[in-house]
């Protein structure tokens, strides 16, 4: 494995604290409804609880992925072919990861995590799976334009965006991702990467809302870590007995939405700003979109990312499109 983390992109202040995640929360908590966007979750209790979700009865979206990966190796072997470099958007564990990489035998691997330790630790792993594969991890926030390693730019590009981590944006941020993406992966200097993509289907509402509440209350933690995270990090006094999990599924917009909702009139620092909440009212940290055929087509193709094959699972709860950087002419 070669090393590489010299390429750090997160932004601390005097006191080491993240000025983007400062400013989210901030704004978010002055809106009239509260909104704190999801990717605050994964520090390292919050990456660790997620590891937790994946593994309980009610969250089907981890295993049904996992099975199509394992299933469909020598498709991926035909279609995208061996000495690529696998960029992994926000990798977190990389559990999915071997999959991919042992069916289409790549010649680098860049991992792309905001989460810095869980990133070296996981590639290390990785790196000790592959010892002949390069490793490049980049501790840096994949919503923007990444610069790849000087090792990985001659090779053709293989984005890898598992989880259906894109149906935590609502559309328009979606699409500014997937074209970020592309220009991360160098989509206008030659080669057209391609890009292997998880994404959760619709399906009936009590299926998705057990999904995000389970019984165990693993979910609920991973939700309430994001205040002890707030409060922690931002010198918080957010009362954390206060605030209970919800998570309802929203048929217009079709997504999941976790909240935090408040179980009396609270007051509250963050930053030194005051904030109060009324009994009933939320903090919402969280959209999880679902997609049909068609909407997840809509959407790589606003993107700039034309599909070319889309596999399901045996149970046809999740779909994983592998789709190819869109040529510049087109017909209209
Ligand atoms: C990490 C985006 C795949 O939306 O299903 C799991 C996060 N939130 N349970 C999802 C999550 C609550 C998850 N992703």
């Amino acid at each position: 494995m070669t090393a590489n983390s010299g390429i750090a992109l997160v932004d601390l202040d005097e006191d080491g604290v993240d000025r983007a995640f400062r400013a989210d929360v901030l704004a978010g908590l002055r809106q009239r409804q509260k909104a704190i966007p999801a990717r605050w979750f994964y520090d390292e209790e919050g990456s660790r609880l997620f590891e937790e979700i994946t593994k309980v009865e009610e969250y089907y979206p981890t295993r049904a992925e996992t099975e199509i990966l394992t299933a469909q190796g020598e498709a991926f072997a035909d279609l995208i072919g061996p000495g690529r470099a696998v960029v992994e958007f926000g990798s977190g564990s990389s559990v999915k990861t071997p999959l991919v990489l042992r069916a289409i035998d790549p010649a680098a691997y860049v991992p792309l995590d905001i989460s810095g330790d869980f990133l070296r630790a996981s590639a290390a792993a990785l790196g000790e799976k592959f010892p002949d594969l390069d490793v490049h991890p980049v501790e840096a926030d994949f919503m923007r334009r990444v610069r790849l390693p000087d090792a990985v730019a001659p090779l053709k590009k293989l984005g890898f965006f598992p989880g259906s981590t894109i149906g935590n944006m609502v559309p328009r941020t979606a699409v500014d991702l997937l074209r970020s993406m592309r220009a991360t992966l160098g989509a206008d200097e030659g080669e057209r990467p391609m890009l292997l993509i998880g994404m959760d289907l619709v399906k009936d509402r009590k299926v998705l809302e057990a999904a995000y509440d389970d019984a165990k209350g693993i979910t609920a933690r991973f939700n309430a870590n994001l205040v002890t995270r707030i409060n922690r990090e931002l010198d918080g006094t957010i009362p954390e007995d206060a605030l209970e999990h919800r998570a309802v599924w929203n048929d217009t917009l079709a997504r999941i939405e976790m909240h935090l909702k408040a179980t009396r009139d609270i007051a509250f620092e963050v930053s030194g700003e005051s904030f109060s909440m009324k009994q009933g009212q939320t903090i919402h940290t969280e959209n999880s979109h679902k997609f049909t055929r068609r909407s997840a087509n809509m959407l790589l193709l606003a993107g700039g990312w034309t599909p070319v094959k889309r596999w399901l699972d045996s149970e046809e709860r999740f779909s994983l499109i592998l789709a190819k950087s869109t040529e510049q002419r087109e017909a209209p």
